[in-house]
C-alpha cells in the first residue's frame, strides 16, 4: 500500500511506460467475453476495489446502462482526481480497503448491494485470503459477479527471484488456491484467462531491475 502513496500523474505515466495500462482494458473485454450479455442490467451498482487513479473505474460504465459506481481506494495520493470526478457525477468514493491485520475491510458496507465487484492489479500486491473473498461474497447480490486479476504462480520459479527483485512488492497465487478461496466463499468460478509479459520495474529502484509479470483474470458468480 505504501508503494502507492505516489501522485496520480506519476502513476498514470509510469503504468503507460511499463505496459500495465492495458490490463484494466483487457479485464473489461474478458468480462464481456465470459459473462452473459444481460449480466449487468440497467441501474447496476458496481464497485471498483483498489481503484487507484481510476483506469478500470472509467471503463466499467461501458458494461451497462446508468451504472452506479463506488470506488474504494486506500491511497488519497493516487485517487485525488478520481474522487473529485466521481463525486461530481453523483457516484461514490470510499477512502479505504482491506486490512490484512484485522481480516476485515476498513468500512463496513451493506450486504448484497453490488451487481459486480471488479478489481485490477490489486491482488498482486495484497494476498488473496478466505476473508477477502467472503467479504466480496457478502457484498455481491445473488447472481452478481466478482471480476479480478491476481499475480499467478504457475509453478515456475519467480523470475523476480533470479533478478533479486524485492519480494515484498509482488505476491503470486496458484490458480487452484484462488479457486478454492472462491468456492469456500460460496462463489462459482465462471472463467479465467492468463496474461503474461508486461514488464514492471519497482518504484523504489527505477530502472534497476525488471521482470516479466504473470497475471490471471478471473470471473466468478454468486449463485442465487
Ligand atoms: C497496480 S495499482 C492498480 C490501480 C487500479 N486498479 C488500476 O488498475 O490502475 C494497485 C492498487 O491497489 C491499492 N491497494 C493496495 N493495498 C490495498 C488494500 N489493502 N485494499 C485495497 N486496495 C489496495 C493501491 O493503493 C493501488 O491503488
Amino acid at each position: 500500500m505504501d508503494t502507492y502513496n505516489i501522485s496520480s500523474n506519476f502513476y498514470d505515466a509510469f503504468t503507460m511506460a511499463t505496459g500495465y495500462a492495458r490490463v484494466p482494458r483487457r479485464l473489461v473485454r474478458f468480462f464481456r467475453e465470459y459473462a452473459p450479455i444481460n449480466a449487468l442490467p440497467a441501474d447496476s451498482h458496481v464497485m471498483d476495489f483498489g481503484a487507484g487513479t481510476g483506469r478500470l473505474t472509467r471503463k466499467l460504465p461501458t458494461l451497462g446502462k446508468r451504472m452506479r459506481l463506488t470506488a474504494m481506494e486506500p491511497s488519497s495520493f493516487m485517487s485525488d482526481k478520481l474522487r473529485v470526478s466521481l463525486e461530481r457525477s453523483g457516484h461514490t468514493f470510499i477512502e479505504g480497503g482491506f486490512d490484512a491485520n484485522t481480516g476485515t475491510f476498513t468500512h463496513r458496507l451493506e450486504p448484497r448491494q453490488f451487481n459486480l465487484v471488479a478489481s485490477a492489479g490489486v491482488f498482486d500486491h495484497i494476498r488473496i485470503t478466505p476473508d477477502v473473498m467472503q467479504e466480496f461474497a457478502r457484498l455481491i447480490k445473488p447472481r452478481g459477479y466478482l471480476l479480478f486479476t491476481h499475480g499467478r504462480n504457475d509453478g515456475r520459479e519467480k523470475i523476480t527471484n533470479v533478478l533479486g527483485y524485492p519480494h515484498d512488492v509482488y505476491v503470486e497465487h496458484a490458480p487452484a488456491y484462488v479457486d478454492a478461496c472462491l468456492r469456500g466463499a460460496g462463489l462459482v468460478p465462471r472463467g479465467s484467462e492468463c496474461i503474461t509479459g508486461f514488464i514492471v520495474t519497482p518504484l523504489n529502484t527505477l530502472g534497476a531491475k525488471w521482470h516479466i509479470s504473470r497475471m490471471r483474470m478471473v470471473l466468478a458468480q454468486k449463485p442465487g
